[in-house]
């Protein structure tokens, strides 16, 4: 069986306060009551999902960022099993503004090895800078992925999703998001990556969304045309409104 598409809310450092996350989700329960085909994850700051966890079980909840370590010595960080225990059941991975931070793949690689032991279904974000005449951003994505999914097993690849989140796409000072074709064929191009390193049967119920300026306008070209498995919207996420048209969007292109 095909795997339901996924729409996934990255809130990122947002809201306030735990009584403002309370009601948004709260909100964006209530706005999606009817909808069955449709993965939703909502990724919350750490220190509201466990109270978000209490509120309904309809939304799976995610983290934005997991540490690789297990247990011990590492100060400020965070469990994959932490996370899972409070409930969390997703994490994004390699998101670009932790990369902008510091991370590279071979930490991204580390947090993925470690989410998965948990049971945490990583979010793996990948997606270049720019764009150049000579395609040599294809060629950087098939290294964020060959990279960040070295030594995963052919059993585990089914738990990953991919999210392509082009950088220059991203946020309110984007110029524009991707078309969907941009994205369509770059969703057959990491297809084709994971295809040649899992085989096409074990990658056949790996969702490839994408993520950059996602809203209710132009969410529909991306499912019709670019054959997307669903979203990773960020400020789109912060508003229920938004967020559940786009889900009823790609809940009425489900089959
Ligand atoms: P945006 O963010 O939808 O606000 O562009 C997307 C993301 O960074 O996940």
């Amino acid at each position: 069986m095909k795997s339901k598409n996924i729409i996934v809310g990255n809130w990122k450092m947002n809201p306030l306060s735990l009584k403002e996350a309370e009601k948004l989700f709260a909100d964006v329960v209530k706005s999606i009551s009817d909808i069955k085909k449709t993965e939703i994850v909502i990724c919350a700051p750490f220190v509201y999902l466990e109270k978000l966890k209490k509120i309904s079980k309809k939304i799976s909840l995610g983290a934005q960022d997991v540490f690789w370590g297990e247990v011990g010595a590492f100060t400020g960080e965070i469990s994959a099993e932490m996370l899972y225990d409070i409930g969390a059941r997703y994490v994004i991975v390699g998101h670009s503004e932790r990369r902008a931070m510091g991370e590279n793949n071979n930490d991204v690689n580390k947090k993925i090895k470690s989410a998965l032991s948990a049971g945490l279904r990583p979010i793996l974000c990948v997606g270049e800078g720019m764009r150049d005449e000579n395609h040599e951003y294809l060629n950087f994505v098939k290294i964020q992925i060959e990279e960040c999914l070295n030594g995963v097993s052919k059993d585990s690849i089914s738990k990953i999703v991919i999210a392509y989140e082009p950088v220059w796409a991203i946020g309110k000072e984007a110029p524009h998001p991707a078309t969907p074709e941009e994205f369509r064929e770059m969703n057959i191009f990491i297809k084709k990556i994971l295809s040649d390193k899992f085989g096409v049967k074990e990658i056949s119920k790996v969702r490839i969304i994408y993520g950059g300026s996602v809203d209710d306008k132009n969410a529909e070209g991306f499912i019709k045309d670019g054959k997307a498995n669903g979203f990773l919207p960020g400020r789109a996420s912060l508003s229920p409104e938004k967020f559940s048209k786009i889900v009823k969007i790609c809940e009425a292109l489900s089959k």
